[in-house]
């Protein structure tokens, strides 16, 4: 029995409370939700190795593939692939091979945006030919000839249109005429979500759209805080022309492009009609003590990235006639962002005394030229001033169930909550039902104290099926297809169905213990005196409340009395300790075989 009481309405639901949390992890972004195709475009991935590029010698040409750290795109790119070939044959070629993120996905029909830059060995004239194939080079889906490649570097950009549909195609550049040629940048996207430029994967991008979350929150993660300072987030270098970006190695063991950049990341949020949550690195590597020690930026030196939060702050928001709000102009978005929500640090809570030290420094300065920024804090902090703490739990859907409550006993004058990471990840699996079970009921509890609770997100959001670094995951993929996991449909479901308002509700609920009851009794029954044990392990019950025990036989018995033996309430889990429930016949027909009871426990009064 339920019993919802409209007249008198209880806490408001925060309108931020159902986020996205977005990390560049198990290849969300790169191979993920970033819609390149081309893996290690820009050949920074590793210094000594050509990965994910390999040579293909055909037709009796001769030739080699090579990484050259000499007459470079800019100043930013480290190298540049060189094809090289030795021995020319009539029809053959030497070919650079890339199939993407474990397969580029083709569909017919579909169009694909082809961009790179080439520069031939200077005096030599050279063609080359790109070609969309299947992934054992028999079936060709798309075709482009550069009859001759110009002097110097040059940008080549065309669209091709498939002709089939494949999930692990390949892109090949062959070159047929001796000598070398060298190409930087190598990119191709398919059609993005909303058509942005350098945008977003479709599925995945309306998959997050679905959840109609009310704000992002980016780069992650540990992903901020990388392992090391030198491979923490720096928004500086995430920002213009792709070609200029250098990416940079991170915290989940693969580089990142950073194509997925600071100016992507609010224009996502923006098309998502999402509040931008910016997590800034604040000198604190991730790896806990004593290894972040030494990878700490000292104090001293922490000014810098004191300013750089300020300068993320500006390009987001500041006047197009200042120089941060000026770049973002000059990267197509004049308008503000309105970037309102600044975390500082990334669970720095587990470096607690760096921690301590830090975020004041940061929210002192935030606040001196924000005043109005949102400023969420990684842990509370004696004397510090503190408006939202971020919460972290990855536990079992026991635990999740168990602390449905949890919020209800929160001090009121108390900081915000944004329950920022999420997840059942003890018997989770790669994601089930059960997990997703656990996780909705938490989700009720913070929705009912959304007073305190004001904003949540489930971690993580993705992941490539090909990089599980991480279990389990909201919404799953590989290079052509995606499905969300339950705990994304329960995501979904509350994000897209969220309230402005509690309903103060009671339930009167029967306890699933049934089904133990009935078989341990069923059978053995007859008149005289039985025992069997039970355990009401899912009635949940806070301290003080009154818990009934009824019972029910599924024929009129005339006079059955069930005794409970001795119950110990606690919070959380109701269970019967050590002694037996007394089933007792008063009255009735001696020749009872199959009779079924059912233990029912009630819980009044709250
Ligand atoms: O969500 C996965 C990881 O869990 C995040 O990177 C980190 O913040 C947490 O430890």
């Amino acid at each position: 029995d339920l019993t919802v009481d409209t007249v008198n309405p209880g806490a408001e639901i925060s309108p931020m409370l159902y986020g996205a949390f977005f990390e560049e992890i198990n290849h969300a972004g790169d191979g993920g939700l970033y819609a390149e195709l081309i893996s290690n475009r820009s050949f920074e991935d590793n210094p000594d190795t050509l990965f994910h590029w390999w040579v293909e010698e055909t037709g009796g040409s001769t030739g080699k593939l090579s990484l050259s750290d000499s007459g470079l795109l800019n100043e930013v790119q480290t190298r540049a692939m060189a094809i090289t070939v030795t021995a020319a044959a009539e029809g053959g070629a030497v070919s650079a091979v890339n199939n993407g993120y474990w397969g580029i996905a083709v569909t017919e029909g579909a169009s694909y945006r082809l961009n790179f830059y080439a520069r031939p060995e200077p005096g030599e004239e050279l063609p080359l030919r790109i070609t969309l194939e299947s992934a054992d080079g028999k079936q060709i889906y798309a075709e482009q000839v550069v009859s001759v490649l110009k002097e110097g570097w040059n940008q080549y950009s065309y669209t091709l249109i498939s002709s089939g549909t494949a999930a692990n195609a390949r892109i090949v550049f062959s070159a047929s005429r001796a000598g070398t040629l060298y190409l930087d940048m190598v990119s191709l996207f398919p059609e993005t979500w909303k058509g942005r430029e350098n945008g977003l994967r479709i599925d995945l991008a309306g998959k997050v759209a679905a959840m109609k979350p009310s704000f992002v929150r980016f780069p992650g993660g540990c992903f901020v805080e990388g392992k090391t300072p030198l491979d923490a987030y720096r928004w500086k270098t995430t920002i213009g022309p792709v070609e200029s970006r250098p990416g940079h190695s991170a915290y989940w063991n693969y580089r990142s492009s950073d194509g997925l950049g600071f100016h992507e990341y609010l224009q996502w949020a923006e098309d998502l009609q999402a509040e931008p949550l910016y997590v800034a690195y604040i000198g604190i590597s991730h790896d806990g003590d004593p290894i972040a020690k030494a990878n700490t930026v000292p104090l001293a030196e922490i000014q810098p990235w004191i300013q750089d939060v300020l300068d993320a702050i500006e390009y987001a928001n500041g006047p197009v006639t200042g120089e941060w709000g000026a770049l973002r102009a000059a990267n197509g978005h004049p308008e503000p962002f309105q970037l309102k929500y600044v975390e500082i640090g990334n669970e720095n809570n587990f470096q607690l005394s760096e921690y301590a030290q830090r975020y004041g420094l940061f929210y002192q300065a935030i606040k001196d030229k924000y005043p109005d920024m949102n400023i969420i804090a990684n842990t509370a902090l004696e004397g510090e001033p503190i408006e939202i703490i971020d919460e972290h739990y990855y536990e079992s859907a026991e635990w999740f169930m168990n602390n449905a409550n949890r919020y209800d006993t929160y001090d009121r004058s108390g900081p915000g909550i944004y329950v920022g990471e999420y997840a059942v990840t003890k018997g989770a699996g790669e994601g089930n039902l059960n997990a997703a079970i656990g996780e909705a009921a938490f989700m009720v509890g913070m929705e009912r104290n959304s007073d305190i609770v004001k904003m949540s997100s489930y971690a993580p959001l993705f992941v490539n099926a090909k990089d599980r670094t991480w279990n389990p995951d909201a919404i799953v993929f590989d290079s052509a297809s995606s499905y969300g996991t339950p705990s994304y449909h329960v995501q979904q479901l509350f994000g897209s169905n969220k309230g402005d308002v509690v309903l103060p509700a009671v339930l009167t609920a029967a306890g699933s213990a049934d089904a133990a009851v009935k078989q341990s009794i069923q059978g053995a029954i007859g008149l005289g005196s039985w025992s069997t044990q039970v355990e009401y392990s899912d009635v949940r019950v806070a301290k003080g409340d009154e818990v009934l025990f009824e019972d029910d036989f599924s024929a009129d018995s005339g006079g059955w009395t069930v005794k409970s033996g001795s119950w110990e309430q606690s919070e959380g889990t109701f269970r019967q300790s050590s002694s037996d429930i007394d089933v007792r016949a008063v009255a009735g027909d001696a020749s009872w075989s199959d009779y079924t009871l059912t233990l029912r426990a009630r819980k009044t009064g709250g």
